[in-house]
């Protein structure tokens, strides 16, 4: 199959990229680089021993997108491309519904100009918002907090809505927890610039040396330790889910949802060990008041995809902090600065 993957050269869509190419697809890469590297790409193919085609291009130009989608013939596109920042979103609240809702718009009409009507996109936890009890299954309530975790619901929606105007199409909506982690060759991983804002990336930066201490954001929430828990996924795990939904996709028609979660939460003292243990130092820590917007606790109930898909996530924390570790050391400063 010929997949185009728009976001392709940023931190899931890279990873996802390499299963594809595993697994004998074609990958068109799309991406504007706004917020990723090209040297991505080119470790992908290192780590695969295959080539993609990749268009520096942005959702936001509808000719440029009509041209790739009507020229390159897909199969299916997985739709990464989005701007991701929480606190971001908060203080451009435009650019987020520009990016976010204009670029899918434009990238939807492409699709159906081309005829190219199977489409899986990234959607996000945050859709649950708080949620009353735990685990989460697909079947919960809906809301946004935040402009991103807004457009992620408007998304959502649109696709249902143009699911219900013409049923050829298939769709996938992934909710995906928290992905961490990193490819075992330490060639591709999360690369986020400036200062990390998710733990995970805060806290490798913290084991290389680039920051001084992880500030974890309270420890009065009602957890076991105080300390949020999260799921956290392995980001090569929530890339396979990628290619089980494809095929699923294009087995039976439909719009599906599906959860990518592991169903087992970590606090955030947790995840601060396994990495220690992973990088055989000391993480320094400091207790700082709560995150305005963090909720206490989130997990998912991943059921759905294991009797559908046959997926359910197989790495553990101590792969994931491994990973991590294994590709922040063997690229202290990212792609771009080596
Ligand atoms: P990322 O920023 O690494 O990748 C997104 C890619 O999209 C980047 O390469 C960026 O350059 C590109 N892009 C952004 N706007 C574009 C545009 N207008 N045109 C073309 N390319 C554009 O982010 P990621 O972590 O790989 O996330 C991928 C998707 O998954 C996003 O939609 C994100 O909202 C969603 N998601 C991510 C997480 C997470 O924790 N990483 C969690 C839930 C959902
Ligand atoms: C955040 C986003 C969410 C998005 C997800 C993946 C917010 C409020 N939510 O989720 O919408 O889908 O990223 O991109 O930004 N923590 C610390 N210290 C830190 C960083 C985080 O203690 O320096 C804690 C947080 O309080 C939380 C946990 O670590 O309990 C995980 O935080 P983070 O990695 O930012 O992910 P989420 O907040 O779950």
């Amino acid at each position: 199959m010929k997949i185009v993957v728009t976001g392709g050269a940023g931190y899931i869509g890279s990873h996802t990229c390499v299963e594809l190419l595993t697994r004998g697809h074609e990958v068109v890469v799309v991406d504007n680089l706004s917020n990723s590297a090209k040297e991505s790409i080119n470790r992908v193919e290192k780590i695969t021993g295959k080539s993609m085609d990749f268009f520096k291009a942005d959702l936001l130009d509808k000719n440029a997108i009509c041209q790739i989608l009507s020229r390159c013939r897909a199969d299916a596109v997985i739709h990464f491309a989005g701007l991701k920042a929480v606190g971001e979103s908060m203080t451009m609240p435009l650019t987020y519904f520009h990016n976010n809702i204009t670029g899918t718009l434009n990238l939807l009409s492409a699709m159906a100009r081309a005829g190219v009507k199977k489409m899986v996109f990234s959607s996000s936890a945050t859709v649950y918002g708080d949620p009353a009890t735990l685990p989460i299954t697909e079947n919960f309530p809906l809301s946004a907090t935040n402009p991103y975790g807004r457009t992620k619901l408007m998304i959502e929606q649109i696709l249902q809505d143009l699911f219900r105007s013409d049923p050829q199409w298939h769709i996938a909506l992934l909710r995906y927890f928290n992905p961490v982690g990193a490819h075992a060759s330490g060639l591709i991983g999360e690369d986020p610039r400036g200062t990390p804002n998710n733990l995970v990336p805060y806290i490798s930066r913290v084991a290389i040396g680039l920051l001084d201490r992880v500030q974890v954001f309270g420890n009065d929430y009602d957890t076991p330790d105080g300390t949020g828990i999260r799921d956290f996924i392995h980001v090569t795990d929530l890339a396979c889910g990628h290619t089980r939904v494809l095929s699923k996709i294009f087995s039976s028609p439909g719009l599906v949802i599906y959860n990518l979660g592991t169903g087992r939460g970590f606090s955030v003292l947790e995840m601060i060990q396994g990495f220690e243990r992973a990088c055989g130092c000391t993480i320094p820590y400091e207790i700082v008041p709560r995150r305005p917007g963090d909720i206490a606790a989130c997990w998912a109930d991943p059921s759905r995809a294991k009797k559908e898909l046959g997926w359910e996530a197989v790495r553990t924390l101590d792969d994931m902090c491994r990973d991590t570790w294994n590709w922040q050391k063997k690229n202290p400063h990212g792609y771009a600065r080596l």
